[in-house]
């Protein structure tokens, strides 16, 4: 039903983007909110559904009217406008204040990512940077994932033309992955620290609904004295409930990076579909969302962090993930492309 809603929203927005007359508003209004309009009938279909759901649906239904009867008034008042500067009959009142520059706002993407820099200071990290071009030590080796490692396939690899430098020819990349700033970080900072690094990744990737050759991750990472699988539970369950809302449903799966031991994937119930199965969740109605561990002592070792003293976890965030499941889009190529009829809703 909500994504049948969504559907709705979407298909009226762009066709009320593309009017221009007065008629075709009016035929719009009678198709989408008339006695037989289709979001019409979608609303008597809620009382159908079953009754816990009713509550939610019922509040998005009543949102996309919402919305689309904003629309419709925008651009009712454009097109009169339009007309009466045709017709020359423009009146101009001297005591108007003058028209403001229409502003933009932040990309949903950068939203969120704001959104969790801001619940992450709360729990005592520190906000890095790092380059996006970055070298194979920092990306791989240091990462525990050496030459000829098979976890290598899984991250297919942007290179760089590094012919004309003293370089070996497969050592600068495009960084694959934001767990690249561990190294760095580690080799100049004295534990405790906490950081996370927010910044996009590219990798030589089919791109589908839920992978893009670019994609944004926030990493982060946590070293300090016995620090327990469960600190690391306990931060992703407190994260995603305060960026998703407090139902959020999560669970956790073994899993396997070479730069954690034990690896842990936390999956989201998918929000396009609440979990019945659609093309983003891959028909699973489970999203994957977090992969984390506790950092392999490896690691720790080659930035020169004693692992006998020192212990932590790691985790990354898909911020084009959560950006979608967030505002519950179906595709998150949404988030990239350049139809302003999209980014006007956030
Ligand atoms: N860097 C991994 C990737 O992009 C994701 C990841 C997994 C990051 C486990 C972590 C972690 O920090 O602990 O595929």
């Amino acid at each position: 039903m909500e994504e049948e809603l969504l559907k709705i929203k979407n298909n009226a927005s762009s066709l009320i983007f593309e009017v221009e007359s007065l008629d075709e508003i009016n035929k719009i209004k009678m198709d989408f909110l008339g006695k037989s309009g289709v979001l019409t009938i979608a609303f008597k279909r809620i009382t159908k559904i079953p009754e816990e759901k009713r509550p939610e649906i019922g509040r998005l239904a009543n949102e996309i009217k919402d919305t689309i009867e904003q629309l419709l008034e925008q651009k009712t008042q454009e097109i009169n406008k339009r007309q009466k500067e045709k017709r020359g009959q423009k009146v101009i009142d001297v005591t108007l204040p003058g028209a403001t520059a229409p502003l933009g706002h932040l990309h949903p993407l950068t939203q969120v990512t704001l959104e969790l820099v801001d619940i992450f200071k709360q729990l005592g990290y520190q906000a890095a940077n790092g380059p996006e071009i970055e070298t194979d030590y920092y990306n791989f080796e240091a990462l525990n994932i050496p030459k000829e490692h098979p976890a290598r396939d899984t991250q297919q690899t942007l290179y760089l033309d590094s012919r004309g430098t003293d370089l070996d020819p497969w050592e600068i990349i495009m960084r694959t992955q934001t767990s690249a700033m561990q190294g760095r970080v580690m080799e100049r900072t004295k534990p405790p620290f906490r950081v996370i690094v927010p910044g996009k990744n590219f990798r030589y990737e089919q791109v589908d609904a839920s992978h893009g050759f670019e994609f944004w991750q926030l990493e982060g990472f946590f070293v300090d004295k016995n620090v327990r699988l469960t600190d690391l539970f306990g931060t992703i369950d407190y994260v995603l409930k305060k960026i998703m809302g407090e139902k959020t449903e999560i669970k956790f799966a073994t899993t396997n990076f070479p730069f954690v031991e034990p690896g842990v994937d936390t999956y989201m119930r998918c929000t396009v579909c609440a979990g019945r199965g659609c093309a983003f969740c891959k028909y699973a109605g489970w999203s994957e969302i977090m992969p984390a561990g506790m950092i392999h002592p490896n690691v720790l070792s080659k930035a020169e962090i004693d692992p006998k003293e020192y212990n932590g976890f790691a985790f990354a965030i898909g911020l084009s993930r959560i950006a979608t499941l967030k505002y519950q889009m179906d595709d998150l190529r949404l988030l990239t492309n350049t139809d302003f009829r999209i980014l006007k809703q956030f």
